[in-house]
């Protein structure tokens, strides 16, 4: 196996350090080369950039695998929980019954907002998205924790970490009953941590909200499967503004505002939103599929597609199954979840879409799946922020422990006008009219 790597520039070859990773994965270490040559790499969207050397997640795009910390993402949906597996994620290792009681008593203790807090919410418009309202209370709640400034304390990691994982989901809830004009609702120290996203979601002062066994499980195993999923874009942010030595909150706020464009997070509204729009127009998906093969329609097959699977993705096969299971055990139906089926039948024997390797993805059957538990669609990307939480933390903690991080700065390659004189105003021509 190769250790280096050649590269001749200018008729001069420098060799180049090749890193291989637990499952032989490769990188060349270009770290000096612009040091010996002159020259950077350019990478337009980072498709082929390794950033950092991460111990958390695994995937292999080509064969559709996905494990946290060694474990495959299909073991864990069928015997883990949310909480378990975000101890893993952050921790590195399942925890012992007492780690896990410990990290539970940890959350339950930490799930109340600073009272003050209820004021901020006042201040939002009631068509406020809620991604906008996470990213902004999460920020907000760093000014209630001092201890959160200053140097990184490895000391005070487990209460930032339980309270950020714990409030993110008060936070999320009391959101949305914001918005639509309902008291909040506390949470219930005796509920585990799903049951009492939900009872905050759908309590009432004067009536309890019934749980399901099914409905909190299905929630649960949404939260787990989008726990991490290594550099995406916005574990990435989380990293970049985590290298400035910005403390944890501000860093998973950036996360949340990186999640919530339509090609990374908010592709599981961006879903719904499509299938509501085939399912208005009477299409039976075919037209749509055409339009999204056409550049200039400005549509695209949401939840298809992914940077890194180039085969269907491993959540979205476990979400699929879920999916059907849960309308059974709830004897109910869907019409969007029909159109979805027969998109997906008809995408995946299309050569333009197989040709690009375009499968679904997680977001794909997610929507339908929080649809049928209850979740209104505005609120679906703020679900996924509260399931990527522990791999968020877990990327942070990564480059705070890490003695040799640097800031993170990208560089480019200039192509805008070459040496240009500042011209006073009184000289500057006005632009003719068309
Ligand atoms: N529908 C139609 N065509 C598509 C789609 C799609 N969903 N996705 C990619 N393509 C085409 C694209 O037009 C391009 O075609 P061509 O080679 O002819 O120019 C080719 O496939 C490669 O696409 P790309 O945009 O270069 O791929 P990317 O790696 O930059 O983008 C993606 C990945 C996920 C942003 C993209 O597939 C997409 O926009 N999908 C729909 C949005 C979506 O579902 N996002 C959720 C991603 S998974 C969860 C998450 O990360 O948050």
């Amino acid at each position: 196996m190769n250790t280096a790597a050649k590269l001749e520039i200018d008729g001069k070859v420098h060799t180049l350090p090749v890193v291989e990773g637990t499952e032989q994965e490769r990188g060349i270490d270009i770290a000096t080369l612009r040091t010996h040559t002159g020259c950077i790499t350019l990478d337009d969207g980072y498709g082929n950039t390794g950033s950092c050397l991460s111990k958390i997640t695994f995937i292999d795009g080509e064969k559709g695998v996905l494990r946290y910390r060694g474990i495959p993402i299909e073991e864990l949906a069928q015997q883990s929980s949310f909480i378990e597996t975000a101890y893993l994620i952050i921790y590195g290792h399942l925890p012992t019954r007492r780690e896990l009681q410990h990290f539970s008593d940890l959350l339950t203790q930490n799930e109340n907002l600073h009272e003050d807090m209820k004021y901020h919410f006042e201040g939002f418009p009631s068509t406020a998205h809620p991604m906008a309202i996470l990213s902004s209370m999460i920020n907000a709640s760093s000014c209630f924790y001092p201890g959160l400034m200053g140097r990184w304390n490895p000391a005070r990691f487990d209460v930032h970490t339980a309270r950020l994982i714990s409030q993110v989901r008060t936070i999320a809830a009391f959101s949305y009953r914001k918005s639509h004009g309902l008291p909040v609702i506390y949470p219930k120290p005796t509920h585990k941590y799903t049951a009492n996203f939900l009872h905050m979601m759908f309590s009432e002062p004067y009536l309890e909200y019934e749980l399901k066994p099914e409905v909190v499980r299905a929630l649960d195993l949404i939260f787990l499967l989008h726990a991490d999923h290594e550099q995406n874009c916005s574990t990435a942010t989380v990293r970049m503004v985590a290298s400035s030595q910005a403390n944890l909150f501000a860093c998973a706020a950036a996360g949340v505002c990186a999640l919530w464009g339509p090609l990374h997070g908010g592709a599981n509204q961006a879903v719904i939103e499509m299938l509501e729009e085939i399912h208005r127009s009477g299409d039976d998906g075919s037209r749509f599929i055409e339009a999204a093969k056409d550049k200039n329609s400005g549509k695209r097959l949401m939840g298809f597609g992914h940077r890194v699977y180039k085969n269907y993705d491993p959540r979205a096969k476990i979400i699929k199954q879920a999916c059907d299971s849960l309308f059974r055990a709830l004897h109910v139906s869907d019409p969007l979840l029909e159109i979805a089926q027969r998109l997906e039948a008809a995408a995946l024997h299309d050569s333009y879409f197989l040709e690009r390797k375009l499968y679904p993805n997680v977001d794909f059957y997610s929507g339908i799946m929080m649809r049928a538990v209850g979740i209104p669609t505005e609120m679906f990307t703020v679900i996924f922020a509260i399931g990527r939480m522990p791999g968020w933390i877990a990327n942070f903690r990564e480059i705070m422990d890490d003695p040799h991080s640097r800031i993170y700065r990208p560089r480019q390659v200039y192509t805008g006008p070459a040496l240009n004189r500042y011209v006073p105003i009184e000289d500057r021509a006005e632009p003719a009219k068309a």
